[in-house]
């Protein structure tokens, strides 16, 4: 696999509260703080995270739909090494037809006074692509194959079921042949059933159209069935990173640990001991010193409130930001023998 994006020490600070004499502001929300991490062509990569923790902003920054505060990212196209974060608003432009997002509420990105041809079309047409008959051609393939019925093509979007205008965002998304998407929260809103059906099109589309995604959702399970490599964010920077098998089975930070834990065992019959975040989630504004999840962290010692953990190597792929990581890498071994016993 080759990479196709690398993200390097990306910071999003919003400034808040009132502007100073000097034209300072009295604080900033450390939405995004120093994430680096690189994306390979061709996979679906999960970002999960407790609301708040940083996911959107960090999703829109990687496409500068939000202009990130400092940082760089690379994005490699057909042998060509594109350094994002320089682009001018023209070029940066052009590179959003192989960059694209797919949010939580379709409809809200959908235009209600358009035909559902003229949605879906309209990206072909702003970026004078093709029009009149080839613009309807291929209106026409991509809905087919998003699961869309091309005999409805001249309804309106309120016409449609939550699912199928998700369809429809997507199949608008897909109009210009992106290479990398932006999944925010985009089963979130939809019923269980229909989620489903969203997620197996998302990857029948991966692979029929070569695309990788960021898939972001607070959904583990959601997760666990499209992801390749899941990373955890908390507070604005990255705890854990791992293939999703080596995530949910062997968490390595104390976080993750957390995160799975609350994850509902579907074997009724296995006793379910959730670890708890106790602790209230702390302001990106006021981040804690050292880890920043020292303040909830049922392993921390004096150690994690006075040094920041750096994200490190711990197995094959596999890269968490802990002072204590071998505590839970002893914990699973434990585990394994239980089962083992068994
Ligand atoms: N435009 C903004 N101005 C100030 N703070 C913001 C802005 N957008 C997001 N935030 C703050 O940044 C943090 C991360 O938000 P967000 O990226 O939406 O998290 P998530 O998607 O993980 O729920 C939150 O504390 C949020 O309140
Ligand atoms: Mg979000």
């Amino acid at each position: 696999m080759s990479v196709l994006l690398e993200i390097s020490d990306i910071k999003v600070h919003f400034p808040v509260g009132k502007t100073g004499f000097f034209g300072r502001p009295a604080g900033y929300v450390r939405a995004v703080d120093g994430v680096s991490f690189t994306i390979e062509a061709g996979e679906t990569l999960g970002l999960v995270g407790e609301s708040g923790s940083g996911k959107t902003t960090l999703g829109r920054a990687i496409l500068r739909a939000i202009e990130p505060t400092s940082g760089t990212i690379r994005f490699h196209k057909d042998g060509q090494d594109i350094d994002v974060t320089s682009l001018n608003n023209k070029q940066l432009r052009a590179m959003w037809r192989d960059m694209q997002m797919i949010f939580q509420d379709p409809y809200s990105s959908l235009n209600p006074r358009m035909t559902v041809r003229d949605v879906i079309g309209e990206p072909l047409l702003a970026n004078k692509v093709a029009k009149g008959e080839e613009l309807k051609q291929r209106v026409k393939q991509i809905a087919t194959q998003c699961g869309l019925d091309v005999e409805h093509l001249s309804r309106y979007p309120h016409a449609f079921s939550g699912g199928q205008r998700q369809r429809i965002a997507i199949a608008r998304a897909l109009i210009l042949h992106p290479e990398f998407i932006v999944c925010d929260e985009a089963v979130s809103a939809l019923d269980v059933s229909i989620q489903a059906q969203i997620l197996n099109l998302l990857k029948e589309l991966q692979i029929d159209l070569s695309l990788t995604f960021l898939f972001i959702a607070h959904d583990l399970a959601a997760v666990a069935y499209v992801c390749d490599r899941v990373e955890v964010m908390y507070l604005g920077t990255i705890v854990e990173i791992a293939p999703t098998e080596g995530l949910y089975y062997t968490p390595r930070h104390p976080y993750t640990e957390a995160l799975m834990s609350a994850i509902p065992e579907a074997d009724p019959t296995k006793e379910m001991t959730p670890y708890l975040l106790t602790g209230e989630r702390p302001s990106p504004a006021n981040p804690p010193d050292g880890c920043r999840f020292n303040t909830r962290c049922r392993y921390a010692t004096d150690l994690c409130r006075t040094d920041v953990p750096l994200l490190t190597p711990i197995a094959s792929n596999h890269f968490v930001a802990c002072h204590h990581a071998e505590i839970l890498s002893l914990q699973g071994a434990m585990d394994h023998e239980e089962v083992a016993l068994i």
